[in-house]
């Protein structure tokens, strides 16, 4: 049996990024991850930092690495009618994002735990909570085979989507759902990027988005079925759709490289009320998803955790549980704010099958409304770089 204050399921960016800041208030906490170290550090997902992020994760002495590898991007160009239209954030917002992929933050964070004496426990998967309502809640888990506990003042759920935390307090949860009639095709390609800041494109045959990871990486997706079948899409069916879905007037032709990574991300909004239960506090994709449209989750992910860790810092130093108590209510204010800003980055950008041509015109309507008005772009450009964190940033 192992004790701490307060247990972490899931070495995603939210249970990491926790993991420090109460480091850093001098709280004590256990990691347990249900893959290897390898594994997740390895893992494409997310790629963009919000502005708000970014300076948290800098006044948190974990900003580094992203400080001397991350490319600023201060706009995005929406493409439509085959034409580009740039919403400039800087000029809108005097922000910025930075592009900087997930697993690289996920390593930074295990380097700074470990660097620290930090305790992650890899390959330890977590079956059962027990006691979330008592004062001393236990996670039962499982590393080498063999049946452990880890007894806790505190639980935070940071195990995904897919994880055991949200489902052990059901009961107590309503939830919110919306499924999209359609996935994204990803690609990970060795091939300088055709455009120095992200294109996000709507076309006839659907969306598709030109992103980054470095000056010689691409990351490409086109909207596709939701259960599309890869097979299906061979490396030179993959270049030719998405050279027609990015074509523009004047030209425009995609760097083509060596596809390295290829996968099918199913779209999603959801959200869990509340976040919390007892003495289980759900974080980050335990508690909420968004569609990739706005690069939202790994955002709202970093903005729970920093409210966690005041509220646990408030409990542990002065025994004070109200900003606890807030905690859902504190994070669904900003959550909701952040799932309206991706389901209408989705609906806007997307081709969906049940459209008449008028709801097509409309959709075109809003688009040169977006790019022609500057209270319109100004409320994309605010969304985008970041809404303020709760309580600072
Ligand atoms: P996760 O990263 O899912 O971490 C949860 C961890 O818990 C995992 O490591 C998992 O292995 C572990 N776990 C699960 N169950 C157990 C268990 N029983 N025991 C122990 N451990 C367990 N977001 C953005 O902000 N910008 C983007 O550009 C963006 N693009 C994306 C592109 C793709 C293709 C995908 C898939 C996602 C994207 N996202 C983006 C979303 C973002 O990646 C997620 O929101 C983010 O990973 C959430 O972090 P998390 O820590 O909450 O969850
Ligand atoms: C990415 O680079 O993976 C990315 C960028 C912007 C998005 C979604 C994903 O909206």
């Amino acid at each position: 049996m192992m004790r701490t204050q307060v247990g972490i399921v899931g070495a995603g960016p939210a249970g990491l990024l926790l993991s420090h800041l109460l480091h850093l208030r001098g709280i004590d906490s256990v990691v347990l991850e249900a893959r290897s170290r390898e594994y997740v550090e390895h893992r494409i997902r997310a790629g963009v930092l919000e502005y708000v992020v970014a300076q948290l994760l800098i006044e948190a002495g974990v900003g580094g690495p992203m400080q001397a590898d991350a490319l600023p991007h201060e706009g995005i160009i929406l493409r439509f009618n085959e034409t580009d239209h740039r919403i400039d954030f800087h000029a809108l917002t005097g922000r910025h994002v930075l592009v900087y992929s997930q697993h690289l933050l996920v390593r930074d964070l295990i380097a700074a735990r470990l660097a620290a004496g930090g305790t992650i426990l890899f390959e330890s998967v977590a079956t059962r909570l027990e006691g979330v309502e008592e004062a001393r809640p236990r996670i039962h888990y499982t590393q080498d085979g063999e049946e452990r506990e880890l007894v806790c003042d505190v639980i935070a759920g940071c195990d995904g989507f897919h994880g055991i935390c949200r489902p052990a307090i059901a009961q107590h949860l309503r939830l919110f759902e919306r499924d999209y009639p359609f996935g994204w095709l990803g690609i990970l390609a060795d091939a300088p990027p055709a455009s120095a800041e992200l294109v996000y494109a709507n076309h006839a045959h659907g969306f598709a988005l030109l992103s980054m990871r470095s000056p010689m990486v691409s990351r490409l997706y086109l909207q596709c079925a939701p259960d599309e079948d890869l097979n299906a899409w061979s490396d030179d069916r993959i270049w030719a759709e998405l050279q027609t879905r990015f074509s523009r007037v004047g030209g425009f032709a995609l760097t083509e490289g060596r596809i390295t990574q290829k996968g099918i991300t199913p779209m999603r909004s959801f959200v869990s009320e509340p976040m919390q239960h007892g003495r289980l506090y759900l974080a980050g994709d335990a508690a909420h998803i968004v569609p990739p449209t706005g690069a939202k989750g790994l955002n709202l992910a970093a903005g729970d955790v920093a409210v966690l860790a005041r509220g646990l810092d408030a409990l542990f130093k002065r025994n004070d549980g109200s900003a606890l108590k807030a905690y859902s209510a504190t994070c669904l204010d900003r959550t909701w704010k952040v799932q309206r800003f991706s389901w209408w980055m989705t609906s806007m950008l997307h081709r969906f099958a049940g459209h008449s041509a008028f709801e097509r015109q409309v959709q075109l309507a809003e688009l040169a409304y977006v790019t022609s008005s500057k209270a319109a772009a100004t409320s994309l450009a605010e969304n985008y770089v970041g809404l303020p964190l709760p309580g600072g940033a």
